[in-house]
C-alpha cells in the first residue's frame, strides 16, 4: 500500500541518451527526412496549409437565349421556346411541341387505347380515372376500328404518339451567360464578363474552351461538349449541366482566378432506360370565347433544359493556420523518436544494454549525499546511484535506486 504512494509521487523527467549507433542513425534521419518531405510536399505545397480556404461562394447568374425558329409554320421567337422566362441559372428551350388545340370541358372518348380499350359499356367503370379525364361509363367510338370508352374531361383527349420533327434551328441558337461571384470571407468579387469586353466582342464571339471569357454560348457547341447528339436530345428532351468552377489562389493576381467549365448530361440515367426516356412537360394556354366559353390549348413540350452549377474555393494566406501547421510538423518529427526507440530497444543487438541506460530511477536526494558505491559515469551532477539490477516486469525498465 504504501509502496503504492510512494510510486505514484514521483516524476519523470527526460535525460537524453545519445546513440552512436549507424544502424539506428540512419533509420532515424530517414523517418525524419520522411516526416519533413511529408510535410513539406504535401502538406504544405500541395495542400497548401498556409492559407486559410473560403469554399462559401456566393453567385448568381443572369442567362439570355437568342435565335429565331420556324415550328409548325410559325416564326419561333425567346417568348414561345424558353421556359421559365426570367433568365435564371436554370431553363429549358423547348425544341419539340406536341399540341392538342381548343380542348374544351366535356366528354369525348379517351385517346389512350391501351388503358381505355373496350367492346361495351360494361367495361368502363364509372367514376375511375382514365389518362386525360373520368370515365363516364359509356364505351364510344374512338376511331373507325376501335372502341374506347368515354371520359370527361379536356376535350378532345391529347394524342402524344404522333411523330414530328424538333426544331432543328435550336442548334443555331445562343445563350449568353453572366455568372458574377464574391468570395465573401476575402470580399473578392469577380465574373466571367470582363470589364475590358467591348459590344463588338460580344456581338461576334463565341465561347470555346481557348476563349473561356466570351459568354455567347452555341447550343451545339455545349452539346458538343457534353458528346450528346442534338438531334437525340432534341427529340426525346434532356438536361445538361454547364458547370463553372472558380479555384482562386488570392495570393497571386487576380487575373489568375479563373472560371474552369465543364459540360455534361445531368440526366445520363434516363438515356439508358426503357420507361421514361428523356424530358418532357406539359402545360396550357387558356382562352375564353365570345360567349364566354372556356377552351385552352395543351402543350406537350420535350426540350433541352440547362442547369448552370456555380462552385468555387477561394484561399489566402493566414498566420494562424501557418503556425499551427508549423507547430504540428516540429511536433510530428518527435514521432521518429518512438519509431527508433522501439528499434533501438527491442531489435537491435545489445538492446538490453540501452535499456538500462534508458530507464532509470533515482530516489530523493536530501542535504549531503551517502558513501557512493559507484559514481554515475557521464553525469556532471553529484548522484549517487546504485547498480540494483532488476528488471522490472512490465517495461522492462533497468532500475537504479539510492543505497540505504
Ligand atoms: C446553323 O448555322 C449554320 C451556319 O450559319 C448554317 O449553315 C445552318 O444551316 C444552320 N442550321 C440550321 C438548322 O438552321
Amino acid at each position: 500500500m504504501i509502496g503504492c504512494v510512494r510510486d505514484f509521487f514521483t516524476y519523470e523527467t527526460t535525460k537524453s541518451v545519445v546513440v552512436k549507433s549507424s544502424t539506428i542513425g540512419i533509420v532515424n534521419r530517414v523517418v525524419q527526412l520522411l516526416i519533413i518531405a511529408y510535410f513539406v510536399g504535401w502538406v504544405f505545397l500541395h495542400e497548401r496549409a498556409y492559407q486559410v480556404r473560403d469554399t462559401s461562394i456566393e453567385s448568381t447568374v443572369i442567362t439570355k437565349v437568342k435565335g429565331l425558329g420556324l415550328y409548325n409554320n410559325r416564326i419561333m421567337d425567346v417568348a414561345d421556346y424558353v421556359t421559365p422566362t426570367q433568365g435564371a441559372s436554370m431553363f429549358c428551350i423547348l425544341t419539340k411541341l406536341i399540341n392538342t388545340e381548343d380542348q374544351i370541358q366535356g366528354s369525348c372518348a379517351e385517346s389512350e387505347v391501351a388503358v381505355a380499350n373496350c367492346t361495351d359499356d360494361s367495361d368502363c367503370t364509372e367514376g375511375a380515372d382514365a389518362a386525360n379525364g373520368i370515365m363516364t361509363g359509356r364505351c364510344v367510338e374512338f376511331d373507325n376500328s376501335t372502341k374506347t370508352c368515354e371520359i370527361q374531361g379536356w376535350c378532345p383527349a391529347e394524342i402524344d404518339t404522333i411523330k414530328i420533327e424538333p426544331m432543328q434551328e435550336v442548334e443555331n441558337f445562343t445563350i449568353f451567360i453572366k455568372n458574377s461571384i464574391r468570395f465573401p470571407l476575402f470580399n473578392f468579387t469577380k465574373g466571367t464578363l470582363l470589364p475590358s469586353i467591348t459590344q463588338e466582342e460580344i456581338s461576334t464571339c463565341k465561347f470555346n474552351m481557348s476563349n473561356i471569357y466570351c459568354p455567347i454560348f452555341k447550343v451545339g457547341d455545349i452539346l458538343k461538349f457534353a458528346d450528346q447528339d442534338f438531334t437525340k436530345i432534341a427529340n426525346k428532351g434532356g438536361v445538361i449541366g454547364i458547370k463553372i468552377n472558380w479555384v482562386c489562389d488570392l495570393d497571386r493576381s487576380a487575373e489568375e482566378c479563373k472560371p474552369a467549365f465543364s459540360f455534361n448530361r445531368l440526366d445520363a440515367i434516363s438515356e439508358s432506360n426503357t420507361v421514361s426516356k428523356g424530358y418532357n412537360f406539359r402545360f396550357a394556354k387558356y382562352y375564353k370565347s365570345e360567349n364566354g366559353t372556356e377552351y385552352r390549348t395543351l402543350i406537350k413540350a420535350f426540350g433541352i433544359r440547362f442547369d448552370i452549377i456555380v462552385s468555387g474555393m477561394a484561399r489566402k494566406f493566414s498566420v494562424i493556420p501557418t503556425l499551427i501547421n508549423v507547430v504540428t510538423a516540429f511536433t510530428t518529427i518527435g514521432v521518429g523518436t518512438v519509431l527508433c526507440d522501439i528499434i533501438l530497444l527491442n531489435f537491435l543487438k545489445g538492446g538490453d544494454k540501452y535499456k538500462a541506460i534508458k530507464f532509470e530511477e533515482v530516489s530523493e536526494i536530501r542535504g549531503s549525499l551517502s558513501n557512493s558505491n559507484e559514481l554515475y559515469q557521464g553525469s556532471s551532477t553529484q548522484l549517487s546511484v546504485q547498480q540494483l539490477g532488476k528488471h522490472s516486469e512490465d517495461s522492462g525498465a533497468y532500475s537504479i535506486g539510492q543505497h540505504g
